[in-house]
């Protein structure tokens, strides 16, 4: 029988992890723009026609997270993507969030909204065929934030939204991203991903939130961007485990990672670093990257069809190079 439990371990399946192509009609438009291809519904079409139909894509990827525009949207022979994503034994997964908006008040900070009508479009999701759903939480750090306030408002609309998923048996992928832009160090990083992480924990656990149906996607934990001393891979690698172990909760079958921003040979290498040391640890570590998957396909692609193949073979490469560092054997000179 089909269980959150189940569906999660599927997700979650040995050398295989989760493509987001869920970004928002504004995101993949800036993206299209950076290659020089109109931002349009078209185009938006094709572009995840060219993903999903990309060679031997299932050996790498147990789920594709989808926006609402494309989970009711078809392949250009008239096959919804969702049926096309099913077929090769992939998990169709939906963003159900509605984006950030500023937190009144809180000047620098932001909260995510999209909890009212949710249980009616998890409802629709689920008899389309998704089986899991991503929500994203932002925290910014600054000088005076992220606040008490700030992260409990968030952390509290995270297990509701899990909560209300899990009622419709969908898996919630619970995600509080910090964000990898500005000038902290690492240090910073560890203290503000644990203080979050953990009152995620308390909320999701106050909500009777089942831990053992919910994934985890979370930044890797590193100096900020602007921060003069980028961290190793290692040292990325020793923070993160560390904080995991500091605030997540044995029960959680896994966590998946965002790119954040990073390069995608830098996501990799991350990935790598934190699987060679995650030995004898209770979850299973996986990549949900976007950028750090798509960004070689995007360049390769821009917009024209005879280089649909070339694009392919670059999101197939990226994949694979992923699945080598789930496994700890990946190094730069494969790049
Ligand atoms: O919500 C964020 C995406 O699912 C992951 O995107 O890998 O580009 O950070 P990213």
């Amino acid at each position: 029988m089909e269980t959150i439990q189940s569906i999660a371990s599927s997700l979650l399946a040995d050398g295989k992890g989760v493509l987001a192509a869920d970004q928002s009609a504004g995101t993949i438009g800036r993206q299209m723009e950076a290659i020089d291809v109109e931002p349009s519904a078209e185009n938006r079409r094709r572009y995840r026609e060219l993903l999903f139909t990309t060679p031997d894509i299932e050996k790498y990827v147990s789920g594709v997270i989808l926006h609402d525009s494309t989970i009711r949207n078809t392949a250009s022979d008239g096959i919804a993507f969702v049926d096309l994503l099913l077929g090769k034994g992939i998990v169709p997964i939906i963003k159900v969030d509605k984006g950030t908006v500023e937190h009144q008040g809180f000047p620098g900070e932001v909260v995510t909204q999209g909890l009212d009508d949710l249980g009616e479009r998890v409802e629709e999701y689920y008899s389309m065929g998704a089986r899991a759903a991503k929500w994203r939480a932002v925290f910014n750090i600054g000088k005076d934030y992220p606040t008490d306030a700030n992260i409990e408002l968030d952390c509290l609309t995270l297990a509701r939204y899990a909560a209300i998923a899990q009622s419709h048996n969908m898996v919630p992928i619970v995600e509080p991203e910090v964000i990898f832009k500005g000038g902290h160090d690492l240090a910073r990083a560890e203290e503000v991903t644990t203080r979050v992480q953990t009152v995620l924990f308390e909320k999701l656990n106050e909500q009777r939130v089942d831990l053992t149906g919910i994934i985890l996607k979370s930044n890797f934990v590193l100096a900020g961007s602007e921060y003069p001393e980028q961290t190793n891979a290692e040292d990325v690698a020793v923070t993160t485990i560390r904080t995991f172990k500091e605030a997540v909760p044995e029960a959680l079958p896994g966590i998946v990672f965002l790119s954040g921003g990073q390069t995608p040979e830098r996501s990799t290498a991350n990935l790598n670093a934190v699987s060679k040391i995650n030995e004898g640890l209770p979850w299973k570590l996986t990549f949900s990257f976007s950028r750090g998957l798509e960004k070689p396909a995007q360049e390769a692609w821009r917009g024209d069809d005879t280089n649909k193949a070339k694009a392919q073979r670059a999101l197939a490469e990226r994949l694979r190079l992923n699945s080598l560092a789930l496994r700890g054997e990946y190094n730069e000179e494969m790049e």
